[in-house]
């Protein structure tokens, strides 16, 4: 067997983690064969304008720890509905097959890419067009299907525990009602975790639609109880009974081009009149995706680097390394994210909390209200 030539490209956001991913994966695939290992820039764009980098020991030495990508990240460039200039208009195309003869030309055997569903999206497009692809999953959110965890999220689940405790004493000292916004979309796996760990007094999640009396009546409750602050966790596409997630702006161009955000201070403006209490919001944004990565998520991600590394050494092709009842193993794109498109019904399914799950019930039995 000849030298392997590997790429690599970190797509969509960044998360904490896919640093950590590739200085496994360039360490173990140097250890088990033969190779040189190239990283795209900025994702797909790198691919599609052949702007890479050499990944080797010296280029990735001390990165383990860092959050970001030294890729870079960009969550806009699905080269199967890309936008170039024609003739001075701006114009939809499918550039895949430029992409691939970029590959051809640098001699790529494998293109391996970190990334979320839009990522892992066009990584099942371009493994069905005969490119030998290895998929590595990432997501802060921890909502992507066929794997137990995703790098990103224990560091942000830290982040916004670290933040909530925090917040508990200037609430306390003031005697407000603080409403802290996290990420996480339409899963609320952050807000859950975290509001527990950093005992929130009401957890909002997507998956359980809140009413702002169920709020109001957790507030009066622990004011009954002599403890006059509440602090409410909720997950920026969380849902009020009836009504619809509050949309902060939308990203043209962007797979999924909707960003959730301004729910807390919609929240926070309702109950000021409801309560005896200042309120006030908190938005901890893209601070849950900064910084360091945690040691738990330095572990998973060096588990999935050589996983990666295995799979390219064995010739296994179109499937995403995942961790399954904390065992590594591989699963077929297709399983995790069915046949569609992304924004389809018919996409793998996104892994949600489960409103009657155990750890609902665990929130529930500390005393945590969900609202609803
Ligand atoms: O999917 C990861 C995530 O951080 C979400 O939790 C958040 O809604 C979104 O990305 C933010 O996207 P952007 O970085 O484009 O603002």
């Amino acid at each position: 067997m000849g030298k392997k030539k590997i790429a690599v490209l970190t797509g969509g956001g960044d998360a904490p983690g896919l640093n950590a991913v590739i200085y496994s994966l360039v360490r173990a695939c140097h250890s088990m064969m033969d190779c040189e290992l190239i990283g795209y820039k900025f994702g797909y764009r790198g691919l599609y304008n052949n702007d890479f980098i050499s990944l080797d020991h010296d280029r990735t030495t001390g990165i383990l720890h860092k959050g970001g990508s030294i890729l870079y990240n960009s969550n806009k460039d699905n080269l199967f509905d890309y936008t170039v200039e024609e003739n001075g208009v701006s114009v939809k195309k499918d550039v895949s097959d430029e992409a691939i003869a970029n590959m051809k030309k640098e001699g790529v055997d494998v293109l391996c890419v970190l990334g979320g569903d839009g990522t892992l999206t066009s990584a099942r497009d371009f493994a069905r067009k005969g490119i030998n692809v290895v998929g590595i999953p990432k997501t802060i959110d921890n909502d992507l299907s066929s794997t137990d965890a995703t790098y990103g999220f224990d560091t942000a689940v830290n982040i916004v525990t670290e933040n909530l405790d925090r917040l508990h004493t200037t609430a306390e000292s003031h005697h407000r009602v603080i409403v802290v916004e996290v990420m996480g979309r339409s899963a609320g796996w952050i807000c859950l975790h975290a509001g527990i760990a950093g005992s929130a007094d009401v957890i909002l999640i997507p998956e359980i639609p809140y009413s702002i009396s169920g709020i109001v009546n957790k507030i009066e409750e622990r004011d009954s109880f002599g403890r006059p602050f509440t602090i409410i966790a909720v997950t920026e596409g969380a849902v009020e009974k009836g009504g619809s997630a509050v949309i902060g702006k939308v990203v043209e161009d962007s797979p999924d081009s909707v960003r959730f955000g301004g729910i807390a201070a919609q929240i926070a403006h309702k109950l000021e009149s409801l309560v005896r209490h200042e309120v006030r919001y908190c938005v901890l944004g893209h601070i849950q995706r900064g910084g360091d990565t945690s040691p738990a998520d330095r572990i998973l991600s060096a588990r999935y680097g050589v996983k990666a590394a295995e799979l390219i050494k064995d010739g296994i092709f179109g499937n995403m390394v995942c961790l399954r009842n904390n065992k590594m193993g591989y699963v077929k794109f297709e399983e995790v994210l069915g046949d569609g498109k992304m924004g389809e019904t018919s996409v793998g399914g996104a892994k949600i909390v489960n409103p009657n799950g155990e750890l609902v019930n665990v929130a529930k039995a500390l005393g945590i209200t969900f609202a609803d």
